[in-house]
């Protein structure tokens, strides 16, 4: 036995709820444990591994510029960060022409409200019941769920919280102190509710018309996850604002807030330290190559339908509902979810929460369609447990 568990039990906080396995090593959709035992990963990372675990293309290119040069902060130009930000305006939606880089979802969202109220010189959002945005201050405050943010109050001022793919409800909602409206195309957290092409239009239609930034949070739906390269593309959105993280950079930390031409800021009003570094836009770079070449966002639509029609939700009676967009897949259960969540681990299928009652299924675009049965055949098993199914109850 390695002494890592133990180590990070001691030193480490605790704050996350350990799944008590030490992983070691990924292969594209496999991760190994310090056991020798062989998982199929259907967490990627929490949405972040799009491009498989430890990705050949990616790992040279961040060999490579860690040898050159890894840290290079924003006051200074750098050729990898030029060609990434030039990159990200070409395929995020055409609205979107300028870019600050950061390193994870949070600060994304963090500098989107910022510049939201820099730019409009209100103060107030309008958000949705079940998004998730984050854990900073401002994030959180945007972040519906109360269990998250119930010790941390008071938070932000001015966020108010409407039922999703309502649109009515949003309407009403506003006031002149409106400064944006930020909203998730799919709900991933919330349990993989995906937005309405009707309700994202009108809300797009209604923000113009009253001169209301629109947000969109492409965290957990970006690089390919959905089908397309980001989830906004589905409708057509032109937002003010994006923010993007998680799938970017292969794994290394980064993320970003895209800019319309409506957004300004000027000299010190934002900034990061890491944000923009060599590294991770060299990594970024990669993974986004690696992303067109391979054409994820179309094996991502087949292998999401695929799943859909093989995993056969109608023959589970525990299953509620199956929701999926791309490789974004929740199976909503008529009861708790933690004890298959644990059940399918002991049977070699790592798979994450959303919510109680969602089981989320996040894996590699690049997964290999023998272990897409194998996930399902398995997933069968575990759902068919009666025993399972009067414990968890
Ligand atoms: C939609 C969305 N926004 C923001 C975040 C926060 O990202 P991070 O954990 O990188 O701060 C997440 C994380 O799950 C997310 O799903």
């Amino acid at each position: 036995m390695t002494p890592f568990a133990e180590y990070e039990d001691r030193f480490g906080l605790p704050l996350f709820a350990k799944r008590g396995l030490t992983l070691i090593r990924g292969s594209n959709a496999l991760l190994w444990d310090d056991q020798g035992r062989q998982y199929i990963d259907c967490t990627g990372g929490h949405g972040v591994v799009n491009i498989g675990h430890a990705n050949e293309q990616v790992a040279e290119a961040i060999a490579q510029q860690a040898k050159k040069l890894i840290t290079c902060t924003c006051s200074f130009y750098n050729g990898q960060r030029a060609l990434l930000l030039k990159k990200l305006i070409e395929i995020t939606p055409d609205s979107l022409q300028k870019a600050f880089l950061c390193n994870s979802g949070t600060e994304a969202v963090e500098a989107a409200l910022k510049f939201a109220r820099l730019n409009t010189g209100k103060s107030e959002f309008i958000c949705a019941r079940r998004g998730f945005h984050g854990r900073t201050m401002g994030a959180l405050s945007a972040t519906f769920n109360p269990q998250y943010k119930r010790d941390f109050e008071p938070l932000v001022p001015g966020f108010h919280f409407v039922p999703y793919n309502d649109f009515e409800a949003l309407k009403q909602a506003v006031t002149e102190k409106t400064a944006a409206v930020l909203l998730e195309v799919v709900q991933g957290e919330g349990g993989i509710h995906i937005g309405q092409r009707d309700y994202f239009e009108k809300v797009q239609t209604f923000c113009r018309e009253q001169d209301i930034l629109l947000i969109i949070d492409e965290v957990q739906t970006g690089f390919g996850r959905t089908g397309k390269m980001f989830a906004s593309q589905h409708y057509d959105l032109q937002p003010d604002i994006m923010c993007v993280a998680k799938g970017m950079a292969g794994g290394v930390p980064m993320g970003a807030t895209l800019c319309s031409e409506k957004i300004t800021a000027g000299s010190g009003k934002h900034g990061s330290t890491f944000g923009g570094n060599p590294l991770a836009c060299a990594a970024s770079l990669a993974t986004i190559k690696f992303i067109e070449e391979n054409r994820l966002p179309e094996k991502a639509r087949e292998k999401g339908q695929y799943f859909k029609e093989k995993f056969k939700a109608n023959e589970l009676p525990l299953v509620k509902e199956l929701r999926q967009i791309g490789l974004m897949i929740g199976i909503e259960l008529k009861s708790k979810t933690q004890p298959f969540i644990q059940a399918l681990q002991e049977r070699g299928v790592l798979v994450i929460p959303a919510g109680p009652m969602v089981l989320r299924l996040l894996p590699p675009l690049t997964i290999e369609y023998e272990l897409l049965d194998e996930v399902i055949e398995i997933l069968h098993t575990v759902l068919n447990n009666e025993q399972r199914i009067t414990n968890s109850e």
